[in-house]
């Protein structure tokens, strides 16, 4: 961890301050992992109830969770940035900048495989795979925090 920033807030002490940043790391941590794994598994749910037709699909929380659950993973990432300090920008950051680049390919996939649009199946096949790939290669980078490629540039 980049060491916390925080500011002590008035009649505060720098031990309850630690302690303050400490727990709403661990608690934003818990919910970014909760939404990670709600992600995934509504991604492959949803593209196998398209695949077999069923209308489990046209369920209004199957339209609407998705999307609180995505929020939900980008409003925790983001407070991870500020709790943690790293910045993507950064040299030791660069595995964050990765990670936030697959982000943006994996929830174009998903588009491309879940989408209403006219497209072939085996596009849809494809953009799945590739999808469930992004997210190996998301949650590799952000435990091993190594980059793939910015390290060779
Ligand atoms: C599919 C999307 C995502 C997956 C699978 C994912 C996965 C993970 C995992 C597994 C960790 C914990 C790593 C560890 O310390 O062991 C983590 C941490 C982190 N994530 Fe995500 N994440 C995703 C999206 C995001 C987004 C959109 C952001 C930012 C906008 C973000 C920012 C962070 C940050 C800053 C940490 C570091 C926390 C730390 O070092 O303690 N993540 N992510």
């Amino acid at each position: 961890m980049n060491g916390f920033h925080w500011d002590v807030a008035p009649h505060e002490t720098e031990r309850t301050r630690r302690k303050r940043v400490m727990y709403t790391y661990i608690a934003v941590k818990y919910i970014h992992f909760a939404t990670i794994w709600i992600t995934i598994t509504l991604l492959v749910l949803r593209f196998y109830w398209r695949w077999q037709a069923h209308p489990m699909l046209s369920k209004r929380w199957v339209r609407i969770v998705p999307h609180l659950n995505d929020t939900l993973l980008l409003i925790t990432g983001i407070s991870l940035i500020f709790i943690t300090g790293i910045s993507p920008f950064s040299p030791y950051g660069s595995w964050l900048l990765e990670k936030l680049a697959i982000v943006v390919v994996y929830i174009l996939l998903g588009f491309v495989a879940l989408g209403n649009g006219a497209r072939r199946e085996k596009i849809r096949w494809l953009a799945f795979i590739c999808g469930v790939t992004c997210f190996y290669v998301i949650y590799r980078l952000a435990t091993t925090k190594h980059p793939l490629l910015t390290g060779f540039l």
